[in-house]
């Protein structure tokens, strides 16, 4: 069933904002199982090793201050296409470009705070679910859904 796992994280400005819930929900609501959840803030370290790919760009000094300008929730959810359906449901970088319905087209518009962040591919995804959890803090259970006429 391509059962994946991705992580997210509901950003600062989402946090100021008392969006957490709202994010959490539309990812609930999807189908998607929330497999491990905590709320941090982030150090300078774990967010430069987190963003490790934009250490070259011009934002990345801006984006690593931001994200570690408060706390963010960070979560690991499970679901069949789990990284496509995530990132699908968050719409594009830029929310001015993003469509009515995603989450960051209802939610945000700025490219800078843009709410939410989901890993980009299965790569991307194992290496910043390692990041940020132990194997341990990743539950396995089984939702009454799990095996609804299975
Ligand atoms: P990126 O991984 O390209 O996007 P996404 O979050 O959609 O996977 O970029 C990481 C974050 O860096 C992005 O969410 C916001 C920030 N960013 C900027 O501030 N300016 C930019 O031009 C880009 C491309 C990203």
């Amino acid at each position: 069933m391509g059962l994946e796992r991705t992580l997210i994280i509901v950003k600062p400005d989402a946090v100021q904002r008392g969006l957490i819930g709202e994010v959490l929900a539309r990812l609930e609501r999807r189908g998607l199982k929330l497999v491990a959840l905590k709320m941090m803030w982030m150090s300078e370290s774990l967010a430069e090793a987190h963003y490790a790919e934009h250490r070259e760009k011009e934002f990345f000094s801006d984006l690593v201050r931001f994200i570690t300008s408060g706390p963010v929730v960070v979560g690991v959810v499970e679901g069949p296409n789990a990284i496509e359906v995530t990132r699908t449901m968050m719409g594009e970088t830029n929310p001015a470009t993003s469509p009515p319905g995603s989450i960051r087209g209802d939610l945000a518009l700025t490219i800078s705070q843009n709410v939410i962040h989901g890993s980009s591919s299965p790569e991307a995804a194992q290496r910043e679910v390692a990041l940020f959890f132990r194997p341990e803090e990743i539950l396995s259970y089984e939702r009454a859904i799990d095996r609804w006429v299975a």
